[in-house]
This record gives C-alpha cells, structure tokens and sequence, in this order.
C-alpha cells in the first residue's frame, strides 16, 4: 500500500480507505479499553489519531514503545471522527515501531519549550508544531517567489559563492582560503600573499550576488538569484544572520520607479499566494505567535505601498513626538528605529524610501542630477524595518569610474564591470530581498534564528 502524507489524508481522507502513514508519535494517551496516539510527519500542523485496539498484534509490547519521538509507520482503515477537532481518524490494524525514543531523556516532551531552549537542541525543535510551520510557510514562500519570476519571464541564475569582489563595500567579507594558516605566505611588506593561494587571489563568501546577477540581465533582461549570502557582521540582532538567503531581480532597460513596482507586485504576490497554500499555518501564527498576522497579510495584498524620499522622511522623523536613540539629520543612515517608526508607527504599511545621500550607498547606485543622492530605494516593513534595498545601477562609464575611484576601490578588480557599460550599457534596476526577514515578516516569529533551519550567527554554527 502507498504511504499517504498526512496532510493529505486530513485534507481529503474518506471513511472506510485503507491507509498507511509514517512518522513520529507526538503522544500517547492509554485508556482501559484502548489507546490512542497522535502522529505528526512534518506535512501539516495537526496530528492524525490513531485509535489502538488491544485486538492488534503484540499490543501491550508496542503500546510500551509509542512514547514521545518514535518513529511509526501505521496502516488501517481511515473512520470518521467523534472526537472534536478531527474530522477524520485511522484505526490501526498494524504497527511498526522503527526507532524508540526514552521519555527520560527525550527532550521534546509535550510542555511548550521557549525559542530559547529549542535553539539548544536544533537538531529536534523542527519536530515541535511552530517551527514545523515555520518551515512550511518557509518552503511555501520559496515555491512562491519562483512562481512569481518564472511566470514573468525571469531567468533564474547561480550567482557564484566564493567571489573576489565585496559588492556592498562594506568590508564584511569571510575569506574563503586553504592557505596552512600556520604558515602563511607573505609579501615583502609582510602581507598575506594571497597570490599563493587557491584562486590566485584573495577570495570571499558573497554578500550578494547582484554584480553577476547584472552580467547576466545585460545578456537576457530580467533575472533573479535566489541563494545564500554570507556577512561577518558582528550584529547580534534579532534580525541579522551570518549566512542568509538572498533574492535578488536585476532587469535592463529599467528605471527606479519599475524597480519599486517589481518589489510592490512581488511581496503582494508571495503574501497571497502563501495564505492560500498554507492557511492553517498561517493561522496558526495568527493565533499562537503575533495577532496581527493575518491582518499585516491583508494589509500588504491589498493596499499600495507608501512612497517617500530619504528627504521627506528625515523631515517627518523630524518632526516626530519621540526620542530617538540614534540621531536624525540628513546625511546619516536611517537607523532600524527610525524604519521602524516610518512603518509601524507612521504610516502603518511598508514604505519606500528612495533618492539617499551619495555617501551612505554604495558605489553602483545611479548618481541623481543633483549630484548628492542616488537612486536607491529600501522597502521598510512594520516590525522588521529594511526588508527589501535596490537601486537604478549607474550605467554611465565615466560617472561610475568616479564613483569607484572616490571610494578607493581599485578599478582593475572591477574592469569585467566596467566592461559592461563599455558594451552595450542601458538603465537598469535591482534589489535584494533578505529572504529570513520575509519569513520573520509573514509568521510574525520574533527571532530570524527561529526562521532558518540551522541560524549561523557570531559565535554560534553548531549544528
Ligand atoms: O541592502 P542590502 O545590503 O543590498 C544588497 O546586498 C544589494 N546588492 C541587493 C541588490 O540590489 N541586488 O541587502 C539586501 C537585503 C536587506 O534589505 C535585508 O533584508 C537583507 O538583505 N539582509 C540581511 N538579512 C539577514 N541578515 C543579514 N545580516 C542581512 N543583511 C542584509
Ligand atoms: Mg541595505
């Protein structure tokens, strides 16, 4: 017989079919006529109950090892429910337990853990009910994102892991080397010879893959990449990974205002199309973790983004009725603070914020006319802050050869760049979005290390 995803039998189960299921017993409940237990596999949020007749095989033996954490496979006769909650349960007329697992030392046991403590046992808390929703809800958002971008005609590209170039410039690269770190090679001015190394020269862990992802929009248009970045950043923030996941679009023959359409259409997109393939999770977190889920979903679907410039929203910080605990005044970067007041408290709705001073973004963004801003926009999300950066890229040569020398960076690292407004240069647009703040932003889950499977963060890659 065909094993059945629980989810499916949930979903769809008729009494009378007969089914097997696989997975693991979350509990156990024995009365004097029978026992009953609940297994989860991964593939819903509920349990399917098992009803357990003493008339089965070696009942008494195998009612001893359904503890908390076996692994089962259980075939039978799917029964209407009488129970509440259930439509449908599955009496057993076989049991096979693979793996036992000790109640006195099994960690999961059904009292509710702290984020805290299943962080400690990462190689478990994806058996517990939220971060099995987190992972769906996860999964559904990835499933999303392609469908989004295929269905307009991207293409998906493999942006490199190991790179030469630091994309952001803002030196929070890990080097990846093979170098005897024992015994380094040096230069006559007793640097690390990186020439010796691997690749020949000093390589890194991408922060993005957004300059390979403009080489290929420049051969076919619109492209995405979807994979993971890396950043020794030393932020220990609820909100900052080492290692997360990056989608990031790049279209030619586009402008900053079709760049933030693209963003608008895309977050709509993904939040509708997750509500509807997972909607007893996303109750769930509705319920469980943050009660303004469901309304923040709906409020991101159906109503248009604010659009302000960097100017207008040092204006209206401003003028804002609070204390700040980082400072506001044109030319200073916008703290998560200040985001966070612009989204949450302002406007009430995810915000663009477009045209920041030169200074503060990076050496690719499109110089505006008056020669101090540029066409950067960062889409802002209540609770989250910056959720989404792009920019126009700057696709004049010379301009961008200014750009690159008055940040010290050395133009012959960057000369395959340069090339690509050598040949056939057109404006062009992207953005990145990080992918774990999505999730955060979807389940309302208040830690981004609760929405990665296995979070890399200073001083922590354990498991
Ligand atoms: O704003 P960022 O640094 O933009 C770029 O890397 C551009 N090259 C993207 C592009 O235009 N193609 O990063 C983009 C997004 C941020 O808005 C944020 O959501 C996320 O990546 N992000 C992080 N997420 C988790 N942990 C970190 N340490 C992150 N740093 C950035
Ligand atoms: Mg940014």
């Amino acid at each position: 017989m065909v094993t059945r995803r629980i989810a499916e039998i949930l979903r769809n189960g008729q009494p009378d079919e007969l089914v097997t299921i696989k997975g693991w017993v979350r509990t156990k409940r024995e009365l004097k006529e029978f026992a009953f237990m609940e297994v989860n596999d991964g593939s819903f949020l509920a349990n399917l109950q098992v009803i357990l007749n003493p008339d089965l095989p070696k009942y008494e033996d195998i009612l001893k090892q359904l503890n908390t954490g076996a692994s089962v496979e259980v075939a039978g006769t799917l029964v209407p429910s009488p129970g509440k909650g259930q439509r449908i349960e599955l009496k057993a007329s076989t049991v096979q337990v693979y793996g036992d697992a000790d109640p006195e030392t099994y960690p999961l046991q059904k009292k509710r853990h702290s984020f805290e403590f299943l962080r400690t046992i990462g190689h478990l808390r994806s058996r517990t009910n939220t971060l099995g929703a987190v992972f769906r809800v996860r999964n559904a958002c990835a499933n999303a994102i392609h469908q989004f971008f295929q269905e307009q005609g991207f293409l998906w590209i493999h942006s490199p892991i190991i790179t030469a170039s630091d994309c952001e410039g803002a030196g929070e690269l890990f080097t990846v080397t093979n170098l005897d770190l024992k015994d380094l090679p040096k230069t006559e001015a007793q640097q690390v010879d990186y020439n010796q190394d691997f690749f020949g020269r000093h390589a890194y862990l991408t922060v993005s893959g957004q300059l390979q992802a403009e080489v290929m929009a420049m051969a076919f248009r619109d492209v995405y990449t979807f994979g993971p970045t890396f950043r020794a950043e030393n932020s220990n923030t609820s909100r900052h990974l080492a290692e997360f996941w990056m989608v990031e679009p790049e279209m030619a023959f586009c402008d900053l205002v079709g760049d933030m359409d693209l963003a608008e259409a895309f977050l709509k997109y993904v939040f509708k199309s997750v509500l509807e393939s997972c909607p007893e999770d996303m109750e769930f977190f509705n319920k469980r973790i943050d009660n303004s889920v469901l309304a923040t979903a709906d409020n991101i679907i159906n109503n248009e983004f604010e659009r302000i410039t960097y100017t207008d929203a040092i204006a209206l910080l401003e003028k804002a009725d609070r204390k700040f605990e980082y400072s506001v005044s044109w030319g200073l970067d916008l703290q998560s603070e200040h985001e966070r007041y612009l989204a949450e408290e302002l406007f009430k709705k995810p915000v663009i914020v477009t045209d920041y001073p030169v200074e503060i973004k990076a050496f690719y963004m499109r110089l505006s006319d008056d020669e101090k801003t540029v066409r950067a926009m960062d889409v802002l999300a209540p609770k989250i802050g910056e959720i989404i950066g792009g920019s126009q890229r700057e696709e004049r040569l010379d301009v961008l050869e200014k750009r690159i020398a008055s940040q010290g960076i050395p133009p012959e690292d960057l000369w395959w760049y340069l090339d690509l407004r050598r040949y056939g240069t057109v404006p062009h647009a992207g953005f990145g979005l990080g992918f774990e703040r999505l999730v955060q932003f979807m389940t309302g889950m208040g830690n981004i290390r609760d929405v990665i499977p296995f979070p890399r963060t200073p001083l922590s890659a354990e498991f």
